[in-house]
């Protein structure tokens, strides 16, 4: 524990949550982590769905060597290497047709940056200076990063709450979100009028302001693995091409293979104009991003003043660009796409029983992604208080059965509402599947135990 380090050496590690008790781990193999004390844990969230191919892969390792022998540095303003026109090479071919440029950055956020930015750089190249497209509408309950300009985009109310002065007033509207439904509906009744929102919402800017909407195909850390219903995806495609605006799929989550497709969008036969991506690009063993854009939005620029105004120092560096490299081939030769399909499906049938559990609100996900809402009552889907940190204290049990999972709250009302994120490493296998559903199923009958809330304990009272 890093009480004990503490102790020893004094504390100067900034955490996130200045109160926790940090575990430290020592190493990882395959879906496994071990900590100090050599206790293993199996690594049910993949970090926060980025270790896709799991823990100390020797090729992986070797790739990282043999490049950092090389030249692990050189800024791309001036040179370009090898592992780096290779990288973006392998990224296009995976990505939808037409997206065929590679604009590489260091995680998520940086992805999201450059993607909104590009969106605003489009349109001054296409139509000159004046043109007055800057608007990048989102949703509420996304989230698209932690940076400033990500952030505003962000429609996580706890992550924005304390910088909610410092933001840019992009416009949000609601997400895809059926179990709680802003308009109190149901679907199919409801018509899809999350998607609709979206062209009442460029109207309300006025078209000519609007440069893009963002959004996640499946909703992931600010809600839980939510997935869109089947005419979501391609009205939002519809009503972007209507209004002249670019289409941004934010696939930092559920790129590569997390979700069973290359890319989330692929499910619902949507072409995006510019995709996000990080995570699992590099599945943790160097911090890689991207975005990634059509041709034809690139030509723009080629045509205009051949200059993006943008960059970060690490962006398109040797050494992450070899990780990236080494990284895909290994998905493609593992075929670790099918494996996210095949054992998301059996995680899906193994994890039914859970879903009777009467603190389980919805299981839901595609792929190995999946997300756990809990609720303190199932009939009326009212969340616990948020003072409870219900997803937090299911993860304290779970981690005692030896599970890591992702917690996330606050997408009820703000504050409330809880989920737990459940999205291994995409090499797990089927008997691994089985023994993380047990694993969680133990931390779940102590959680409901502790409660009393358990059905057994309803039978008993
Ligand atoms: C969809 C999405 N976009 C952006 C980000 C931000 O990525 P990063 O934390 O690498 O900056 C995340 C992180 O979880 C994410 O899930």
């Amino acid at each position: 524990m890093y009480r004990d380090y503490k102790h020893r050496h004094g504390d100067h590690v900034f955490f996130r949550d200045v109160g926790k008790d940090m575990m430290v781990i020592s190493r990882g193999q395959g879906i496994y982590l071990y900590d100090d004390e050599g206790r293993e844990y199996i690594d049910g969230c993949a970090g926060s769905a980025v270790a896709n191919i799991g823990h100390a892969v020797p090729e992986v390792v070797e790739a990282i060597a043999a490049q950092a022998g090389k030249v692990a540095f050189t800024h791309l303003s001036r040179f370009v290497t090898e592992p780096t026109m290779r990288l973006a090479h392998m990224v296009a071919e995976l990505a939808p047709a037409g997206l065929g440029r590679v604009y590489l950055v260091s995680g998520g956020s940086e992805a999201v940056e450059a993607a909104i930015k590009f969106a605003r750089t489009y349109y001054v190249e296409r139509d000159g200076a004046d043109s007055k497209k800057y608007q990048v509408i989102a949703r509420w309950h996304g989230f698209h990063g932690n940076t400033l300009g990500a952030l505003s985009v962000t429609g996580h109310i706890p992550r924005r709450r304390k910088y909610e002065p410092m933001l840019v007033d992009f416009p949000h509207i609601p997400a895809c979100y059926c179990y709680r439904c802003h308009y109190g509906e149901s679907y199919p009744a409801c018509g899809v009028k999350c998607a609709h929102a979206l062209d009442d919402m460029i109207r309300q800017c006025g078209a000519e302001n609007v440069a893009a909407f963002i959004a996640e195909p499946l909703v992931g850390a600010a809600s839980g693995a939510v997935p869109p219903v089947a005419e979501y995806w391609p009205l939002v495609r519809a009503i972007c091409d209507q209004h002249d605006v670019l289409l941004i799929a934010d696939e930092v989550m559920t790129g590569f293979g997390r979700t069973g497709r290359h890319f989330a969008t692929e499910h619902w036969g949507v072409i995006p104009d510019i995709i996000s991506c990080a995570k699992g690009m590099s599945a943790g063993y160097a911090p890689l991003g991207a975005f990634i854009v059509q041709e034809r939005h690139h030509l723009a620029l080629e045509k205009g003043s051949g200059r993006f105004i943008h960059g970060h120092t690490y962006g398109g560096n040797p050494l992450a660009s070899a990780t990236g490299v080494a990284v895909l081939e290994y998905y493609h030769r593992h075929k670790l796409v099918d494996n996210s399909r095949e054992m998301g499906d059996l995680l899906f049938e193994l994890m039914e029983p859970a879903a009777e559990s009467p603190i389980v609100g919805d299981v839901r996900g595609l792929g190995l992604f999946m997300g756990v809402e809990l609720v303190e009552d199932k009939a009326s889907r009212r969340p616990f208080p948020a003072g409870v940190a219900i997803g937090e204290q299911l993860t304290r049990k779970c981690i005692q059965h030896g599970l890591v999972l992702y917690p996330g709250s606050g997408h009820a009302d703000g504050k409330s509402g809880d989920h737990v994120l459940i999205a291994p490493p995409l090499t797990i296998s089927a008997a691994e599947v089985a023994e993380l559903v047990r694993r969680f199923r133990a931390g779940l009958a102590d959680l409901e135990r502790e409660l009393g809330v358990s059905r057994l304990a309803q039978a008993v009272t």
